[in-house]
């Protein structure tokens, strides 16, 4: 386990490579990690003695019961005077919850770390990592306390008092020359940026940046972690936000951590992994060539056993089951609930889900699905691990894939036009949305028509995101894919860019117009529909050929709109998809409106003929 994570952490270190960075930024607060190779900035922010002391401020959320001027001092060992002044208020005031205050401390250089030393009394429920996470908010971290404190996870009892470094530091000598006299630990929230966060404090991002050795202006933050602000004068209280009690008390959350100890049922091993570092540890591999052929081959990444812990810094957005619940959702795994070969659907919490049974690398697709919402993409409930294996919990599509769907003989509603223009359109969707609006933009790199499930309504959800990689003019030496989708110039180059998708979604375009799968037999041999269809268009064979004879149906009201014309623009639109060169492709924003202004003809045609 300590292997992977100093593995991860080699590899984190060495991908920071800007020499003035003044700090790094840390991905989490990992528990029961060493530093014996050196300081870590997952234990605190690091310091030499060129700045031994300085004053600094941090940022701390109320919540009850810290709510008062001298609650809030208290726990920080903070002036209470001097923390009145600076967030305008008097010394017996009490502050709503949910508002940011400014805590003023004195920040030291104690060995490797900067910190600002304060002390806590443990209450009955309290854990290394609710300290860390819950009560200091992430001012510390779960390292930091298990260092500086000798007492185990299971030592600490109601009333003992524990050292707790909170998380701070000095500008250095640059900074100060540019006029920084303060650094101010910020905690991230969610949807912060960089540019947000130095707007508010009137600074410069790129000085943001480089404090906290960012590489470009705009890296992934993730809640839970701090983010130091050179300023170059006190922060303000105008600067400061308030937010709703969107969290949920305190105590509740702490027995939903307890909850996930038990519910996992680690036992001795408490040691608590950092998610997120993951998150960071992928980021960073993904550059590594062959990252998608070690994957394909199936190679298992280790991974730390708890770091399903981990995932409930994501807690808003996923949830996390326990195993039993998994067996119990699927009847033990029984042939009953099976849907195909390691995939199972069961109800988890009142919802019908599909359960994936899955051995190798999980992280991305959590990662991706964690942070992006889409009702065209496939939705990811949770996780659950247990024996190195991953349960991944999704929506339940009831009509299964596209694939299937188109196959299958009966399928009501398989001769309709509407259904066919609106799945593509649904498609379409999902991936304009994959390209264009998510940060960083995705590449899905597999699309095809076994990855696009139907919900009971026939609307189209993307899935499967095990190949997906961020847009960044990256090149593999291996190439992935579903025969038959893959654009030639990804065969050619290696280069993945959306146009890739683009490609992909016109085969899945001409499978909706012709019925025919991607790779089909015929005359007992093997036949590409892509190039199928080119060669009968070039040939002059008529259009009606082509199309799925399911879609001939003879509408009793006779014709508005004829279907030879709707077939041709659709076929028009994959062809403008299929084209050779990816400059010259359509991308995901034009398909989609040329596929609106034809599903709102076939609408217009539809509500006439029957009108
Ligand atoms: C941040 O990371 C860089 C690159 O690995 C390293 O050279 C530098 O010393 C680190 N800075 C701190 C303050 O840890
Ligand atoms: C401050 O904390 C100490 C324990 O560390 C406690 O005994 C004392 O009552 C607290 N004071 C206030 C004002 O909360
Ligand atoms: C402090 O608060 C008072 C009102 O409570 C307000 O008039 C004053 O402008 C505030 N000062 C600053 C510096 O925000
Ligand atoms: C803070 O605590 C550390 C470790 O307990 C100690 O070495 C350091 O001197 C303390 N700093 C101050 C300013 O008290
Ligand atoms: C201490 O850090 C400063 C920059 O923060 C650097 O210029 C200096 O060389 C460092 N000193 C030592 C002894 O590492
Ligand atoms: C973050 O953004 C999403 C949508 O963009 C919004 O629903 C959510 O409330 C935001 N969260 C916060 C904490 O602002
Ligand atoms: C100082 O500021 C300038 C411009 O604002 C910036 O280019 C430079 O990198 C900054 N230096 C540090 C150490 O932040
Ligand atoms: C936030 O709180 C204010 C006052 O406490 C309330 O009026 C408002 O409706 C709340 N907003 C939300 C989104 O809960
Ligand atoms: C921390 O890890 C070490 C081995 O790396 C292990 O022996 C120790 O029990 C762990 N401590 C906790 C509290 O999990």
């Amino acid at each position: 386990m300590s292997k992977f994570v100093f593995r991860i952490l080699i590899i984190i270190t060495f991908s920071f490579s800007s020499s003035y960075a003044q700090q790094n930024y840390s991905y989490n607060s990992i528990c029961n990690i060493s530093d014996k190779t050196g300081p870590s900035p997952d234990f605190l922010y690091t310091c030499n003695q060129t700045t031994p002391s300085c004053k600094s401020f941090l940022m701390f959320r109320t919540q009850s019961p810290y709510l008062s001027v001298s609650s809030i001092s208290n726990l920080t060992s903070s002036d209470p005077s001097e923390l009145a002044r600076i967030n305008n208020i008097s010394v017996s005031s009490v502050f709503p919850s949910g508002k940011d205050v400014i805590i003023p401390v004195t920040c030291s250089c104690s060995g490797q770390y900067y910190q600002a030393n304060t002390t806590y009394v443990c209450t009955s429920v309290d854990i290394y990592f609710t300290i860390a996470k819950d009560t200091y908010q992430s001012l510390t971290t779960c390292n930091a306390l298990m260092r500086e404190n000798l007492y185990s996870e299971f030592d600490l009892y109601e009333g003992l008092e524990l050292k707790v470094p909170l998380r701070c530091a000095c500008p250095s000598q640059k900074q100060i020359g540019n006029g920084t006299k303060f650094m101010f630990t910020y905690l991230v929230t969610r949807n912060d940026t960089v540019t947000k966060i130095s707007e508010r404090f009137s600074v410069n991002p790129t000085n943001v940046a480089i404090a906290n050795g960012f590489p470009d202006l705009d890296p992934i933050l993730y809640p839970y972690t701090t983010l130091l602000i050179p300023l170059s004068k006190e922060p303000l209280t105008s600067q400061m936000r308030s937010f709703n009690q969107s969290v949920p008390p305190r105590k509740h959350k702490r027995l939903f951590y307890k909850e996930i100890y038990a519910g996992i049922g680690t036992g001795a091993a408490l040691a608590i992994l950092c998610f997120v570092l993951f998150l960071g540890f992928l980021y960073y591999y993904k550059k590594r060539k062959n990252e998608a052929c070690s994957k394909i081959k199936g190679l298992k990444m280790q991974y730390p056993k708890n770091f399903l812990d981990e995932v409930v810094l994501l807690g808003e957005v996923l949830k996390i089951y326990t195993y039993n619940e998994v067996e119990v959702a699927t009847d033990n795994f029984s042939q009953r609930k099976r849907v195909s070969n390691s995939v199972y659907r069961g109800v988890l919490r009142g919802k019908l889900s599909v359960i994936k049974k899955v051995s190798t690398d999980v992280s991305k697709v959590i990662k991706i699905l964690g942070k992006i919402n889409h009702f065209n993409l496939i939705s990811l409930y949770g996780v659950c691990e247990h024996d190195g294996v991953f349960y991944l919990v999704y929506e339940f599509c009831e009509e299964g894939s596209l694939k299937k769907w188109l196959q299958n003989t009966n399928s009501p509603h398989a001769q309709s036009w509407s259904h066919r223009v609106l799945i593509a359109l649904d498609i379409a969707n999902g991936l304009d949305y994959l390209h264009n609006f998510t940060s960083p933009a995705y590449v899905h790199k597999d699309i095809n028509s076994s990855n696009i499930l139907l919900n009971r309504d026939l609307r189209a959800k993307i899935a499967n995101f095990s190949l997906a990689r961020e847009d960044k003019n990256s090149h593999t030496s291996c190439v992935v894919g579903e025969k038959g989708y893959v654009a030639p110039e990804y065969i050619k180059t290696g280069k993945v860019t959306p146009k890739a998708d683009v490609y992909a979604f016109g085969v899945i375009l001409l499978e909706l117009l012709t019925g025919k799968e991607a790779v089909f037999i015929r005359d007992g041999e093997e036949v590409i529909l892509s190039e199928s269809v080119t060669s009968v268009i070039n040939g002059g064979d008529e259009i009606n050929d082509l199309i799925d004879p399911r879609l001939h149906i003879k509408n009793p009201l006779g014709y508005i709109m004829d279907h030879s014309e709707l077939a041709t623009r659709l076929l028009k639109l994959s062809l403008s998809c299929l084209i050779q060169e990816p400059e010259n492709r359509f991308s995901m924003v034009e398909v989609v409106s040329a596929l609106m202004k034809i599903q709102s003809d076939v609408h217009n045609s539809q509500s006439f003929s029957l009108g």
